[in-house]
Parts: C-alpha cells; sequence; structure tokens
C-alpha cells in the first residue's frame, strides 16, 4: 500500500506518521507537507532512516504541483491532516485558512477522483476534521455524527467546508471517503500557540498565563497518541461514506485545566505550591469564543471497538515530562531557529 498523508511535519500528522511507519512495515508511507510555521521535521527525525517513510515538500493549494504528484505515484490512500488550525489566527486572516482548508482539500479531491476514478476498489479517502464544526454547546449535550453544523469562527467555517466538500465527492462521483471530527487533542510536539503548550513554556519561564475571559470555557481533551490510534482504526475498519466522532470523554473548564496543570510544574520545578498560579492573568476573551465541546464517540467506541486509553492527570504529567525532557525542541521553536532545519538536513543532500 502506498499512502500519502498530508501535513505531517504538525502535531498530530506527525504522531500519526510514526504510528503508521512503524506499525506497517510494509506499508510506503509519504509525508506531504509544505512546512509551514506549524510544521517542524524536527518532529520525524526518529523516522527519517526508515526505508518505508518518505517526505515530500510541497504545497496541498498548488493545483498542479498536485496533479503531478497523483500521476508520479499511485497513491492506494489518503489521510488528510494538513491545514490550518489555530483558532486565533483564524480571526486574523481568515483567507488563508479559505486557501488551505477549503481549496487544498479540493485540490486533492480531485486529484484522487482523476487517479481511481476507473478503479476504486479498496482505496480510500480519508478527511481529518474537528468538532468545531457542530459549533458551540451549552452546559448539556454532546455532538454526536447526526448533530447539525453550525461552525462559528473561519477556522471551524473552514473546516465545515471541506467537510462537505469530502461528502459531496462521495455522493456525486462515488469517491470511497471517510471522515472523523476529533475533540481538542494535547500531548508532544505541539506548537506552542495551543493553550496546553503555551502554558507549560509560559509557567518554565515565569511569564504571566493568559487565560480569556473567565476561564469558563469548557473542552473534551484527548492524549494525541489516542487520537493517532483512532485514525488506525478508522482508515482500516471504517465504512465508506460514513463520519466517526473522536473525543476523551474529558471536559474541563480552562481555569480548571490550567490549575491542574500548575500544581503538576510546581511539583516538577521544585517550586513552592500555588507559586505557578501566581502567574494566571485574566485577558481580553477570543472574539465569538465558543463556550464548551463536548463529544459522544459512542459510534467508534461500539463499532470499531477504540476507546482513549490514558486518564488526564496521567496523559498531563507525561506530557508535561516531555516539553520539560525536550527544552531544546521548545527554545528552537519559540524563537524560530527549527525553520533552519529543512535547508540544513534536506537541501544538501
Ligand atoms: P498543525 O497546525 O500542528 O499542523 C498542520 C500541518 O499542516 C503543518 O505541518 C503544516 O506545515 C501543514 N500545512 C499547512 N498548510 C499546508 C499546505 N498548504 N500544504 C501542505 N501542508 C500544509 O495541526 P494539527 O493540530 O496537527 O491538526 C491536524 C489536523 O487535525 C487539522 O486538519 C486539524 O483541523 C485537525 N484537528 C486538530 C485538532 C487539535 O486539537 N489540534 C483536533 C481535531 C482536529
Ligand atoms: O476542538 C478541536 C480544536 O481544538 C481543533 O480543531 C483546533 O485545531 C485546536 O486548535 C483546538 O482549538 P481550541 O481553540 O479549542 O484550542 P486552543 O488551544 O487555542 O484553546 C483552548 C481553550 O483555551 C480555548 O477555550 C481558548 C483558551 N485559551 C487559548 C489560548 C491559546 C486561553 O484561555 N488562552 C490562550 O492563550
Amino acid at each position: 500500500m502506498k499512502i500519502l498523508i498530508t501535513g505531517g511535519a504538525g502535531f498530530i500528522g506527525s504522531h500519526t506518521i510514526r504510528l503508521f511507519v512503524n506499525k506497517y512495515p510494509q506499508y510506503q508511507i509519504f509525508n506531504l507537507d509544505s512546512l509551514t510555521y506549524a510544521g517542524n521535521l524536527e518532529n520525524l527525525q526518529d523516522l527519517e532512516t526508515k526505508t518505508n517513510y518518505t517526505f515530500i515538500k510541497g504545497d496541498i493549494t498548488d493545483q498542479p504541483f498536485i496533479e503531478n504528484l497523483f500521476k508520479k505515484h499511485s497513491f492506494d490512500g489518503i489521510i488528510h491532516l494538513a491545514a490550518e488550525s489555530h483558532v486565533d489566527r483564524s480571526i486574523e486572516n481568515p483567507m488563508q485558512f479559505v486557501l488551505t482548508n477549503v481549496i487544498g482539500t479540493v485540490n486533492l479531491l480531485n486529484a484522487a477522483q482523476q487517479q481511481w476514478a476507473k478503479d476504486s476498489e479498496g482505496k480510500r479517502f480519508y478527511h481529518i476534521s474537528t468538532d468545531e464544526v457542530y459549533g458551540s454547546l451549552g452546559k448539556e449535550g454532546y455532538f454526536t455524527e447526526e448533530t447539525s453544523y453550525d461552525p462559528r469562527s473561519p477556522y471551524s467555517a473552514s473546516k465545515a467546508s471541506s467537510d462537505h466538500f469530502v461528502r459531496a465527492y462521495y455522493h456525486t462521483y462515488k469517491l470511497p471517503v471517510v471522515l472523523s471530527n476529533c475533540s481538542n487533542n494535547y500531548g508532544s510536539h505541539q506548537f506552542p500557540e495551543k493553550l496546553i503548550p503555551l502554558c507549560i513554556h509560559n509557567i518554565k519561564n515565569s511569564h504571566p498565563i493568559p487565560v480569556y475571559g473567565k476561564g469558563e470555557n469548557i473542552r473534551d481533551w484527548l492524549w494525541v497518541e489516542d487520537h493517532a490510534r483512532a485514525i488506525d482504526t478508522i482508515f482500516h475498519n471504517g465504512k465508506i461514506g460514513e463520519t466517526y466522532n473522536i473525543g476523551g470523554q474529558n471536559e474541563w473548564t480552562n481555569i480548571d485545566l490550567v490549575k491542574l496543570l500548575c500544581g503538576i510544574m510546581d511539583r516538577k520545578l521544585h517550586r513552592k505550591s500555588g507559586t505557578s498560579e501566581k502567574l494566571i492573568t485574566f485577558v481580553t476573551d477570543r472574539k465569538g469564543h465558543d463556550l464548551r465541546y463536548a463529544i459522544d464517540s459512542s459510534k467508534l467506541q461500539n463499532e470499531l471497538h477504540w476507546k482513549p486509553s490514558l486518564q488526564f492527570e496521567e496523559g498531563l504529567e507525561k506530557t508535561v515530562g516531555w516539553y520539560l525532557e525536550n527544552e531544546d525542541w521548545l527554545n528552537k521553536v519559540t524563537s524560530g531557529e527549527y525553520r533552519t532545519y529543512y535547508e540544513k538536513q534536506y537541501t544538501t543532500r
């Protein structure tokens, strides 16, 4: 099997690539990534000598490039993770989200459709999406696969649009697609613009911890390696045309999560209990900030027998441990030094 994974140098993509390359030595795994600010090949340094892994630098919005890539390789499967993924950036620059998330996805759909037009037996286009497409919940209830779409940020609107295109290609052209919508991920290698690595970085350096509004918004957190396992399960066993929700059954208000993190950091950094909490600073709320996300993943659990493996406290402890042990990774990312890695590693080859 030749599998194209897009966005493999990012957070979830790198965990997915690692799982596939190590678990399926008989597959050829191609990682297509344009290395935006969020793409970091150092995330995959351990795989560079693997013979079943190839990195391709390229942009999913570049139509001729994508067409040529598909002509060159006959892919059997596509796992599409490449995206602009940060809500705050989407509020600043919505158009980049339309280009990457909508147009980039449609380029890939067109290329797959052309490649598999005559024979799509055993082929699969797997689109990775987010729970944010369902909008915002009140204090009660869960998102199921039947929940109506109600995206409320430019990011979630662009992901919702890409989901609709993927389903449209299934219905119109019989493209063999499968989709999943996942809740908030946490774990190693996440870019420190997102809440958890940002807090870890700021606490470590005794900088203020910016909590939006009153910190009352709720997210459902899932360990990233559990998401990668779900992607493996759905790619291999999900039914064509279907959508699966993935979540951690693990809801936290932002303020409780930040306080939990402060406690872990105090302990690990041998600081007096309560030291890090003093850094909490309430700042202006995110525009249109969704109140609560919570996923009902019973379809995936009952039909495909996946379930989260880690308790949150254990996962967060591991996550903090990783960032503290990999200070160099965090320093290079925050200083921008990681961006020279590709030139050093690849252009001289
Ligand atoms: P990320 O921002 O860490 O990584 C995105 C990757 O895509 C980067 O490596 C980047 O270089 C690459 N990329 C961006 N634009 C590209 C382009 N035009 N061409 C090729 N590559 C490009 O994102 P992430 O958090 O790992 O999210 C991956 C996917 O999972 C996204 O589709 C996101 O919507 C979805 N998702 C994320 C979460 C989460 O909590 N992070 C939850 C549910 C779903
Ligand atoms: O739900 C899945 C989504 O989770 C993914 O689709 C997105 O790609 C991913 O970025 C994430 O979106 P969120 O907006 O929920 O994640 P973020 O880490 O940006 O914020 C988590 C919560 O913390 C949110 O309520 C906003 C708040 N926050 C965030 C930052 C960066 C703060 O209070 N302070 C901050 O500095």
